[in-house]
């Protein structure tokens, strides 16, 4: 099937090679995004196909990526995939959480569960796989943490050089634990992710290395596959709303993309409506998305936020993000450093857990449930996109009273469950149990 580069601009949208080393459009700087020929897709028999390969144990048919390749038809052979069967992620109920965010019944799809942790594994297998298609031998990225080390990962099992840039004192050790151990030659530079991210495209362009940050349009093609692969598991009923965190917007705008073209090849009947929540020191695109338009897209110079994995001042997938929330009818929204913090305990007390980013999600279903923007009866998936064990210090903190916002306001230990120490002593073990 024909696959091509096209600028997103529409005002614009000129063509590229599939083979082309871009990451903007050369004639007008717009976004870049990978376009197929989806004539004569057959959405009954597709469906099929991807049920049975779940029954199979080839490598690429366990991959909850490679699953659904045929939505994402760039290579041409597919001996340059690198896979780690990254996706196959579920989708929990989550009662408790529900309560608390005032809904009879949500649903989180848990990228967490994802190899290196994060759904950055969607993406990066797919990023992975055109570098070496390619030919190219070093890879590079910037990052606040969890793309470095899916990145990190993805290469060296591919046989790549990966190259982490990484702003210095801002990312969790869980995270810059796994660049290392990865084998990433990580760089932590002394700027914030968006001054980083100029700086790296300066270098891959000097030094002929692959970028593999959001802006990279393969990164996005595989992150469709979260959206599918959750239509997948829910036997293709369309939620009411997806509800996922917003950093540089790569992943709402793999989700938009995702879900167009599910309507378009007739997978699905209708588009779900996407919300998208930043963080309240770091929220960019919210505060554009309220002014509709009258203002233009402003960059944040000094975002801050304790969920670092967003804090991002200069999302570059902005165009994207504003066309998919948009098309969908869907609403920009953020959170803040208290309620990102409550929520993520909560998701913690239902036992399934999440990094501080992802609490974000919950956090902004509670906010737009008492706004009414959604229905106590709506049919909810709220994205987690990272594991409960990026961050343990965050979360140590919180349960211990010690959490400071970035400013040095104290976070409020709402729902803290702090370890008690105790002498060894049986009789005294036995009265604190009660
Ligand atoms: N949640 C987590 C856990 C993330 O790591 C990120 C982004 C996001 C949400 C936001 O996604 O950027 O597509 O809007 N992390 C990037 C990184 C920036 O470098 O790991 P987005």
């Amino acid at each position: 099937m024909h696959s091509h580069l096209s600028c997103f601009n529409a005002a614009c949208r000129a063509r590229f090679d599939i083979h082309d080393i871009l990451y903007n459009c050369p004639t007008c700087g717009g976004l870049l995004e990978a376009q197929y020929d989806f004539t004569g897709v057959d959405a009954p028999p597709l469906k099929r196909t991807w049920r049975e390969r779940r029954m199979d144990n080839a490598p690429l048919s366990q991959s909850g990526v490679w699953r659904y390749r045929e939505m994402f038809p760039f290579l041409d052979h597919l001996n340059h995939v690198v896979t780690l069967r990254e996706g196959n992620t579920p989708l929990l109920n989550a009662p408790r959480a529900a309560a608390y965010a005032g809904l009879a019944h949500v649903t989180f799809k848990h990228q967490g569960f994802n190899p290196t942790g994060s759904f950055k594994d969607n993406g990066m297998t797919c990023g992975a796989a055109q570098a070496r298609r390619l030919g190219m031998k070093r890879v590079a990225c910037v990052s606040t943490g969890n793309t470095s080390a899916s990145m990190a990962a993805y290469a060296s099992a591919g046989g790549l050089d990966p190259l982490i840039f990484i702003p210095h004192g801002n990312i969790s050790y869980g995270k810059l634990a796994q660049a290392l151990e990865y084998g990433a030659k990580t760089f932590q530079v002394e700027a914030n992710f968006d001054q980083i991210l100029a700086l790296v495209r300066v270098l891959a362009e000097r030094l002929g290395i692959y970028l593999l940050n959001s802006i990279n349009p393969f990164r996005i093609e595989g992150q469709k596959s979260i959206v599918i692969e959750m239509m997948d598991q829910r036997d293709w009923r369309v939620p009411d709303w997806i509800v996922l965190p917003g950093g540089n917007l790569g992943n709402v705008s793999a989700f938009g993309k995702g879900l167009r073209e599910m309507l378009q090849v007739g997978l699905i009947d209708k588009l779900p409506r996407l919300a998208v929540v930043q963080a309240h020191g770091s929220s960019p695109f919210y505060e554009y998305m309220q002014a509709k338009g009258l203002t233009p897209f402003r960059p944040q110079g000094h975002p801050e936020t304790l969920a670092t994995a967003i804090k991002i001042g200069d999302p570059v997938s902005w165009p994207k993000a504003q066309f998919e929330v948009e098309t969908s009818n869907g609403v920009a929204e953020r959170a803040t450093e208290q309620e990102i913090a409550d929520a993520k305990a909560v998701v913690g007390q239902c036992g399934i857990g999440c990094e501080p980013a992802s609490a974000a999600s919950l956090a902004g279903i509670r906010k737009l449930t008492a706004a009414g923007v959604i229905d106590r009866d709506a049919d909810v998936v709220a994205v987690l996109t990272g594991n409960v064990l990026k961050d343990p210090d965050y979360i140590y903190r919180y349960h211990t009273g010690q959490l400071q916002g970035p400013d040095g306001t104290p976070i409020q230990s709402t729902f803290g469950n702090k370890p008690i120490l105790v002498e060894n002593d049986a009789d005294r073990i036995t009265e604190l149990i009660g």
